[in-house]
């Protein structure tokens, strides 16, 4: 009941499971239709249980998380929280906070720079996103190296990471915030340019492209739509509601871990964190979500 798919999706979905990209469960969980519509489907209801079973279907387990969950709140504003005492915090060999950083909209103004990000920034002559601009900032207010900067930028149960706490501070001050990127600076422009390429390169053992699971209307894998990013509108709804908490993974998650995942289905060769190509593909889709509001961090599956 959760899986509506065109023929043409059905079609899609047959050949991408025939690549692996479909867990088996998801393929199984597939349903088919109810023989006879007026005839109660659910005669296994005989016994009525005191309370409600927990689900053994992982799929349909995933689902019960995510509602107990959102139930609760979002665990984001936990991550919010941590990345607001860091950003605060003193650290680093200069033993400086990050809060004279500039997001774009000027020394240590936070709120509504997300929304205006990527964009090109004169002291570094570069078009940067939010990661690679905290980076920025922390090895010249803190005085990390580079490399330490960029050190564990995704975070495990064991081991949370400053990064993702950070940028769920920066992005939850964007919250409302129209999306409203701007081209205007030749660099912007490049960057945006290099990203529609990078959208549409393809390669790897399968030959896919970002465009081969995400510019067609109305198709999914497992339970997630896979949003047209072409298209202003869905553009603007995915872009929108990243970075995310993850339920099934108990992590809040950035926009670059969502670029390095898609490269992991893609089957691409790791992506660089912050790197050129990273910001670039950024750019074109927030570029492409303008006048979306930005309404993240989100929760998902
Ligand atoms: C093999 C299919 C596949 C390819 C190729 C692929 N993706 Fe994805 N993408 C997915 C799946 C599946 C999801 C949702 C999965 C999840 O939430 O973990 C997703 C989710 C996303 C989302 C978030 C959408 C939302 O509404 O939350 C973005 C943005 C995205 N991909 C961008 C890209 C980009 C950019 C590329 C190219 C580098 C790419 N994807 C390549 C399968 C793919």
């Amino acid at each position: 009941m959760y899986r509506t798919t065109t023929p043409t999706a059905a079609k899609w979905l047959a050949a991408a499971a025939t690549f692996g990209l479909i867990v088996a469960g998801a393929v199984g969980a597939q349903a088919p239709a109810p023989k006879a519509a007026g005839k109660p489907a659910a005669t296994a209801k005989a016994a009525p249980a005191p309370a409600p079973a927990k689900s053994t279907d992982p799929t349909v387990r995933e689902i019960e998380k995510y509602r107990e969950a959102l139930a609760d709140g979002n665990p984001a504003d936990l991550w919010e929280v941590r990345g607001e005492e860091l950003w605060k915090q003193k650290r680093g060999p200069k033993n400086a906070s990050l809060e004279k950083c500039d997001l774009g909209l000027g020394e240590g103004v936070v709120k509504g720079a997300y929304a205006k990000l990527p964009r090109y920034f004169e002291d570094t002559d570069r078009v940067q996103d939010l990661e690679s601009r905290l980076v920025t900032c922390m090895v010249m207010l803190q005085g990390f190296s580079y490399d330490q900067a960029k050190r564990a930028p995704f975070g495990s149960p064991e081991n949370k990471s400053n990064m993702e706490a950070l940028v769920a501070y920066a992005t939850a001050n964007s919250r409302g915030a129209k999306m409203n990127v701007s081209l205007s600076h030749p660099k912007e422009k490049e960057a945006y340019a290099i990203g529609k390429k990078m959208f549409f390169h393809r390669g790897g053992p399968h030959d896919f492209s970002c465009a081969t699971c995400h510019a067609q209307d109305n198709i999914r894998i497992r339970l997630q739509d896979l949003p047209n990013l072409t298209k202003q509108e869905p553009a603007q709804r995915a872009y929108t509601s990243w970075p995310a908490y993850r339920v099934s993974q108990g992590e809040l998650r950035s926009f670059q871990w969502r670029l390095f995942d898609c490269f992991r289905q893609q089957r691409f060769p790791e992506l660089d964190f912050t790197s050129e190509g990273s910001v670039a593909l950024t750019t074109y889709l927030a570029r492409n979500a303008n006048g979306g509001i930005f309404n993240a961090p989100a929760i998902k599956r």
